[in-house]
């Protein structure tokens, strides 16, 4: 029963998955602190916006959350308001000056600190935490959105130095937990009944080149390719996955690990930015299209039905129309399971966004618009594979819009749709035969659901 002084949280995420698992780690710590979840932001006696500014529009729907949020603190003046993650790295102190009402400013590397930074703004202050850190262990148990699938951090930060990207300012150096510390997270992962593990990391090929140790021949000995070995046999996990990989760093070897380990799925997330060399040049990259198609041709050597996804931007400073081609060109001839695609977006602090060469918003709103056209069209082409096939997927929710149904994925992650019970199906592995084919989605019918031991 809540009591009338229990305190009650709210958490609004915004951004990449490294932000939703920061969420839910933090969301450990306020239960762990005596917090309890409150759905409605309005009845919260604390609220944390856990913010991205990947791209300017990104940034500015903070704001105006926030300005909502502070706006109640005049009539509620024991509500905490807390700016976390990368828009909080990105303004610091400059966030008190513009929203005076916060409380605390917290940068990405300081999640796991949530308790004792709080601590000090009960204790009358106002707090901003940006500085540089080793970031700790987690010592709580994160409050995971899921029971089925969770996410299990490998790589903080980033040392690469894209020219348009913000995520080497706001997350810091490169920072690898050791494989004994994720081996043990996915464990407990496997004892508590999660059947689907995601190994997270900004680069996640960068895995364990902080790390000491290394061979003779000085071969680094935790590469990605060694943990996924390392954690395989984790009892009760069925399928892991991984994001992001940088075409700069993937490897052979890594392709083949995936091949041979039946549970790593056949999917791979290799954002290209562009499909034009002159740019991805102007882009640091550190790799050309050539060297990006014969990667996914050795993944489709290996696993001919490998699903393909990645992240494109369009419109960076200087691009051309021909060049642009290039990119839809790459897009064609790929065929991606599934494509992010943005417009190029300024970021401060960063290269790019001082040049001058910018090109206007309508060229990159119409580049934006006519790539997406041909991401639909190959994505619905791409789908078609899997008519009359028979799928193994994995149940995690009810479909929230027919409540008769459930959803899953497939291995390729492909969002899948089945009549069937929740409550019985939720977490099983079910073959399903695929029937309906949509771009982004397939409905099916089970054909072999496990049944409930009866004794
Ligand atoms: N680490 C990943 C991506 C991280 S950011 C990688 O290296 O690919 C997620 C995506 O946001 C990027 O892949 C890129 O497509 C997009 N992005 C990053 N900065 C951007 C900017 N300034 N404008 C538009 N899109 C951007
Ligand atoms: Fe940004 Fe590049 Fe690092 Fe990805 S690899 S997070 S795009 S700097
Ligand atoms: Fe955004 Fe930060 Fe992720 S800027 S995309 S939340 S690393």
């Amino acid at each position: 029963m809540t009591s009338l002084s229990q305190r009650r949280y709210h958490i609004t995420t915004f951004g990449c998955q490294m932000n939703k698992a920061d969420s839910e780690r933090m969301a450990g710590i306020l239960e762990d602190m005596g917090f309890e979840w409150s759905e409605d932001p309005n009845n919260a006696d604390l609220i944390l916006y856990n913010t991205c500014t990947i791209r300017d529009n990104a940034e500015q729907k903070v704001y105006s959350y926030l300005g909502r949020q502070a706006k109640r603190k005049h009539e509620k003046a024991d509500l905490t308001l807390i700016v976390a993650g990368c828009v909080a790295q990105q303004e610091g102190e400059t966030l008190l000056r513009r929203v005076p009402e916060l409380d605390l400013v917290m940068g990405p590397q300081h999640a796991n600190r949530l308790k004792e930074l709080l601590e000090s703004v009960f204790d009358g202050n106002q707090v901003v935490a940006t500085d540089a850190v080793h970031i700790i262990e987690d010592i709580t148990k994160p409050r995971r959105d899921s029971d089925v699938t969770a996410w299990v951090n490998v790589i903080y930060g980033c040392n690469e130095r894209c020219t348009y990207c913000v995520v080497p300012n706001v997350r810091g150096v490169e920072q690898s937990r050791t494989p004994e510390a994720i081996r043990a997270e996915i464990e407990e992962l496997g004892r508590q009944g999660y059947k689907e593990i995601t190994l997270l990391g900004q680069n996640i090929d960068a895995y364990g080149r902080d790390l000491p140790g290394s061979t003779p021949e000085g071969r680094n000995l935790h590469t990605l390719t060694d943990l996924l070995y390392y954690v395989h046999d984790v009892a009760g996990v069925e399928r892991l996955r991984f994001a992001t990989s940088h075409p700069r760093y993937f490897t052979e070897r890594l392709i083949k690990a995936c091949a041979e380990l039946p549970k790593v799925c056949e999917h791979f997330h290799i954002p290209f930015q562009s499909g034009d060399n002159e740019l991805l040049k102007a882009m640091s990259r550190g790799y050309t299209q050539e060297k990006y198609r014969r990667i996914i041709d050795t993944i489709r050597q290996y696993m001919p039905d490998a699903s393909i996804s990645a992240d494109a931007i369009v419109g960076f400073p200087g691009e051309t129309e021909a060049q642009f081609e290039n990119t839809l060109k790459l897009v064609e001839d790929i065929g991606f399971d599934l494509l992010n695609t943005a417009a190029y977006s300024p970021r401060p602090g960063t290269p790019a966004a001082l040049w001058t060469n910018q090109l206007s918003e309508e060229v990159k709103s119409d580049r934006l618009q006519r790539i997406n056209h041909l991401v639909n069209i190959k994505a619905y082409e791409r789908s078609q594979r899997y008519f009359g096939r028979i799928e193994e997927v994995l149940v995690e929710d009810q479909n929230l819009k027919d409540k008769t149904q459930v959803m899953g994925r497939t291995r390729g992650n492909r969002l899948t749709f089945f009549a069937g019970d929740i409550n019985e199906l939720k977490g099983q592995l079910v073959k399903v035969k695929i029937t309906e084919i949509r771009a982004f989605s397939l409905t099916g019918e089970p054909i072999e659901v496990p049944q409930a031991v009866s004794v």
